[in-house]
């Protein structure tokens, strides 16, 4: 009985931390995000993507000016090379989980031009 309740309690540390670590990469990305020294050219993702415009975190592909790319993390670093004049992210380093894990939350629509008042 001692046993479980101390497996228990170390079940709810765990998944307490691993919540935490999560919520500080996010919070990390989104610095991430703003920040210009992921490029050479002085924008920062948020340049294009104001809080996040036109990405859809959720998906698992993604199509960016024609190409298709697997994955956030790759998605991210075809703009970073692009739009940035940055060098991409290792996949795997803390920089791109903090960035990918932040790029997850969003849920931004495309614009939509019929949303244009008067047509
Ligand atoms: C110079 C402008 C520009 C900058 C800066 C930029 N992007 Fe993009 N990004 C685009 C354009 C354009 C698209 C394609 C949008 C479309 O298809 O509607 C895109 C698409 C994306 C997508 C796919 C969105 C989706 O839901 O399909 C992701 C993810 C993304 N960008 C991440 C980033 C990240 C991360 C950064 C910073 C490292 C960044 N972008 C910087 C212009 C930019």
């Amino acid at each position: 009985m001692k046993l479980l309740r101390s497996f228990l309690l170390l079940s709810i540390i765990l998944l307490f931390s691993a919540g935490t670590a999560h919520a500080d990469d996010v919070k990390k990305g989104k610095e991430l995000f703003k920040d210009s020294m992921l490029g050479t050219n002085g924008k920062s993702c948020n340049t294009c993507h104001s809080g996040g415009k036109d990405i859809d975190g959720s998906k698992n592909t993604f199509k960016i000016l024609g190409s298709e790319l697997e994955g956030i993390e790759d998605a991210a670093n075809f703009c970073i090379e692009m739009a940035l004049n940055g060098k991409p992210l290792e996949k795997g380093s803390a920089k791109m989980k903090a960035l990918a894990s932040y790029l997850r939350t969003l849920r931004g629509k495309k614009e939509i031009e019929s949303e244009t008042p008067g047509y």
